[in-house]
């Protein structure tokens, strides 16, 4: 289990830093649950899965507009995460079913699915081809799969500023990816007979130095006894983010979108 996703800390500072500066476009889980509504049309009473669920954040950003008769199962390999999706899904008064599952072997029969979600979740497969087919397995003939993933420069502004903290530190989030809308057709061509990329681009401008800390800070991990080799980098790479954000806000292009495959 990568470390990052043990506990949902990190992946909240990264959250936080979207909801601060996505605020002038509509939500990510909002914009995709209407692109995919307008694509797809599931029963008043289908069976749908998301793989990697994370928070439950789908499902608690569109409570209101999910089909009263959906049978929603929410899994992820976490079970700090698995936690705190049921809180969400609990307090959103959403019936989910909640349990911990790695998607390269999920418990589930064949066809047991008529939409499958896997956000922002391939990339950290260990075995990317088997969990495909696993979703394949279990997504019913003629159903759908819903794959969110960034493009190649998603947040490359932001990677940048953290890059140099690699020789003494170890940070995640800047190695290249495994799916994303670059390569992920091909991926899924293996097992779907048809997929679609639907592209959900846009910039951010961000001014607020303590955000964008929470969020570099997500990406780095530090050694467990630092020596003040390393503290002295750390705070001067921080210096360095509070300056250059003090000349002006700094623009970040996020490259994010989805693939629709069936
Ligand atoms: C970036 S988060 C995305 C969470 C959620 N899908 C969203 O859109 O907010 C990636 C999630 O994938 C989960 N994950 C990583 N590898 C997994 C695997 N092999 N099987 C299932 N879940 C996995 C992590 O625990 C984490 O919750």
């Amino acid at each position: 289990m990568l470390e990052a996703y043990r506990t949902p800390d990190r992946l909240r500072a990264r959250i936080a830093f979207h909801e601060r500066y996505a605020g002038k476009g509509e939500d990510f889980h909002r914009q995709l649950f209407s692109l995919v509504s307008e694509r797809v049309e599931p029963a008043a009473d289908a069976r749908v899965l998301e793989v990697g669920s994370g928070t439950g954040r789908l499902w608690t950003m569109n409570a209101e507009r999910v089909p009263p008769g959906w049978r929603i199962t929410l899994t992820d390999a976490s079970e700090g995460m698995v936690e705190s999706a049921r809180g969400a899904a609990a307090d959103a008064g959403l019936a989910a079913s909640v349990t911990r599952a790695d998607v390269q072997g999920l418990p589930f029969g064949a066809g047991a699915f008529d939409l499958a979600f896997a956000n922002h979740m391939l990339y950290h497969v260990p075995d990317l081809a088997r969990g495909i087919a696993e979703l394949r397995r279990v997504v019913c003939p003629g159903g759908w799969l819903v794959a969110a993933t960034n493009g190649e420069a998603h947040l490359a502004a932001v990677r940048d500023l953290v890059a140099p903290l690699a020789d003494v530190a170890t940070v995640h989030g800047v190695e290249p990816l495994s799916f994303t809308l670059e390569n992920g057709a091909a991926a899924l061509g293996a097992e779907f007979g048809e997929v679609e990329a639907v592209r959900m681009d846009d910039a951010l401008e961000v001014d607020d130095a303590e955000v964008l800390l929470a969020y570099l800070r997500s990406m780095v991990y530090l050694p467990d006894e630092p020596g003040p080799e390393v503290t002295r980098r750390v705070s001067e790479f921080e210096e360095s983010v509070r300056r250059r954000l003090d000349s002006g806000p700094l623009s970040v292009r996020r490259s994010t979108g989805f693939f629709l495959a069936r």
